[in-house]
């Protein structure tokens, strides 16, 4: 077993969770990870086990997914895509997530089993030969349709697992895989044909605050949900957001005080050079205000020091592979062809 995972159930009144509401509202992307913090295997397993009872349309159950541990594979980033490559090394959890279209050819049984099992009723127009003349689904629909719906059941099992995990106070991230990346994954983690591999979970307790330096920019509420019409913004209404905010669900935008010192402070302990170091101003989200895109304003070399917090100490090394000369150079080095 993975160094970095840890045995052992605890007595449910001894775990501290957050409530569904307040894990929504806590949630973030979270990219600093304790690299040698163990994780809780039973967390771990109750991340799957809120992704097993997600919802799936027609009772497909497509959503599947490989857990990795660095520690075990400790090569794992190198087919990653690059943006990911840093995250990827830091985590001590990697949760490979995919859908499986061998799910449809049960689907006919799957959605019988909900009839059986009395989840669906005659009263609401199920039949045993309807159901049967129906699914599985691929009979009537294209593929194209097959694989949204897929992906949407996979981002319902993913959405649960990350609620799971926000809730007992781990950070994730989803990632992303380039072409290079989706064939090696498939390779490495012997995907059968009929699995779709579509995000990299990173998985582990945070090293940044689990606020993420706040909440990331989203447009206003109005243009975004309607009623009865597009066009016609839902009412926020300014009670109901006091409540939320209350509750925890709606937390306060980034950028936080201390964002900046935080993230480059990580940069140093994580064995990162001055050059990594982020050297722009932190500012207000302008999304979804007229004030477009401005470039961001850049800092001083002098200040952009003066945000790593003194005494900050080399903990861990990152390969910055992020720069394309030095990823590079560790794929020649490591004989990882062109293609992958
Ligand atoms: C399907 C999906 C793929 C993502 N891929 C990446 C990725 O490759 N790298 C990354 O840093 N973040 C990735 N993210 C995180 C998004 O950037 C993030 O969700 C978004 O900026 C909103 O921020 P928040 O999740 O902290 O609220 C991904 C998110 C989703 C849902």
């Amino acid at each position: 077993m993975s160094r970095l995972l840890t045995e052992g159930v605890p007595a449910a009144s001894e775990v501290s969770q957050l409530s569904a509401l307040d894990a929504i509202g806590t949630r973030r992307s979270l990219r600093w990870y304790e690299p040698n913090k163990p994780v809780e295997k039973w967390k771990v397993q109750t991340m799957l086990e809120a992704a097993r009872i997600s919802p799936s349309a027609g009772n497909f159950n497509g959503q599947r997914a490989i857990v990795c541990y660095r520690e075990e594979d400790p090569d794992i980033w190198e087919f990653i895509s690059d943006w990911s490559q840093i995250t990827t090394q830091m985590a001590p959890i990697l949760i490979f997530w995919c859908y499986d279209l061998a799910g449809y050819d049960y689907q006919g049984q799957s959605i019988h089993d909900l009839l059986r099992t009395g989840a669906l009723d005659k009263a609401h127009g199920w039949e045993y030969d309807r159901v049967g003349r129906m699914f599985p689904l691929p009979a009537i629909l294209p593929d194209a349709i097959m694989h949204r719906l897929a992906a949407i059941d996979l981002g319902n099992a993913i959405q649960n697992a990350i609620i799971a995990a926000t809730s007992l106070g781990l950070g994730s991230c989803l990632n992303g895989a380039s072409g290079g990346a989706r064939r090696n994954t498939k390779k490495y983690l012997n995907l059968p044909d009929t699995y779709v591999f579509c995000w990299l979970m990173t998985v582990g307790y945070p090293a940044e605050k689990m606020d993420g330096g706040g909440t990331r920019s989203r447009p206003p509420f109005e243009k975004m949900f309607f009623e009865r019409k597009v066009g016609n913004p839902f009412q926020r209404d300014e009670a109901t957001v006091k409540l939320l905010e209350e509750l925890s669900l709606i937390q306060a935008p980034g950028p936080l005080p201390g964002r900046l010192e935080e993230i480059n402070t990580l940069t140093k302990k994580m064995g990162l050079g001055d050059e990594w170091l982020t050297d722009w101003k932190l500012a207000p989200s302008t999304v979804g205000d007229k004030m477009g895109d401005p470039r961001l304003e850049k800092l001083s070399e002098g200040d952009v020091k003066g945000t790593v917090a003194s005494g900050a100490e080399e903990t861990y090394k990152l390969v910055p592979t992020v720069k394309r000369e030095v990823l590079d150079q560790y794929r020649k080095e490591k004989g990882i062809g062109e293609a992958d």
